[in-house]
């Protein structure tokens, strides 16, 4: 059993704070911009490692056909479970990334991979993998923690300065949620990892440009705040240069 299997409790607990339901709600908005500008109709999307379907979720609930790929089967049953009753059809296979070259699923318009790269061994093996699904001119979302954020939360939001020094070089840092150290991986590794798999018109967005940073999540829990945190978020998603010390970075490029 997998450490993602016996974290199951702390995972749902980190999606149901304000912080996390941000998250989902800010990638579902860059998500359906990507899915915009594919073009109209259901589109075939592949979600690796996209475990309880967070964010297959939206994608299914306006009809589009998302495969969600995970080695854990408990994620899948509640991805599987939050998908019923949705308009798109929601398949869920169990496997690992390494497993898709065998698998036969085919090509799709839209690959998602969303934090996950930073649990695995090489970004840049990893990337041609998932660049291999992709069919032409379709698109592929990365996302992983940003590297600088974790630098400056850790200054900001805990006056920890010596935390925030060592960070500055650190590898890897350690999951809370899920008690297993992850590598640090900044955007333009992973954008150089999309380069030599041949991507192109790479987006940066940044998911939670604010939130991380500030120190009262009581105050993320009043509906008003979190309604005006929500808002904020998703407007500066897109910009420059709150994207570039967001919690999270994600990349969407195009197969040529
Ligand atoms: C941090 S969770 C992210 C889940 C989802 N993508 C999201 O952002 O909500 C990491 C997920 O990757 C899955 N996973 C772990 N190793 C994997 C691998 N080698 N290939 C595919 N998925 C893997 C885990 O089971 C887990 O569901």
């Amino acid at each position: 059993m997998s450490t993602f299997d016996t974290h199951l409790d702390s995972w749902a607990a980190y999606q149901a704070t304000a912080w996390g339901r941000i998250r989902y709600r800010v990638v579902a908005e860059t998500l359906e911009r990507t899915c915009r500008s594919l073009g109209d109709g259901p589109l075939r999307v592949l979600d690796v490692g996209g475990g309880d379907g967070g964010d297959a979720g939206p994608l299914v609930a306006v009809g589009h056909d998302v495969t969600v790929v995970d080695p854990s089967a408990a994620l899948l049953a509640q991805a599987v479970a939050a998908g019923d009753g949705s308009p798109g059809n929601l398949r869920v296979v169990e496997a690992t990334l390494d497993e898709l070259p065998t698998m036969g699923l085919g090509r799709f318009d839209l690959v998602v991979c969303h934090n996950l790269l930073q649990y695995l061994p090489d970004t840049a093996a990893a990337v041609a993998t998932l660049a291999d699904t992709v069919r032409p001119s379709g698109a592929l979302s990365l996302m992983s923690p940003n590297p600088p954020a974790e630098v400056l939360a850790a200054a900001i939001r805990r006056s920890d300065l010596g935390a925030a020094t060592d960070l500055l070089t650190a590898p890897v840092i350690r999951s809370e949620t899920f008690e297993h150290d992850m590598r640090r991986i900044d955007a333009d590794e992973a954008a150089a990892a999309l380069a030599t798999a041949s991507f192109t018109d790479v987006t940066r967005y940044g998911i939670r440009c604010v939130t991380d940073f500030l120190a009262s999540d009581e105050r993320k829990a009043e509906p008003a705040f979190y309604a005006q945190l929500e808002s904020l978020e998703l407007a500066l998603c897109d910009r420059e240069p709150y994207v570039r010390t967001a919690r999270f970075w994600q990349l969407v490029a195009r197969r040529p």
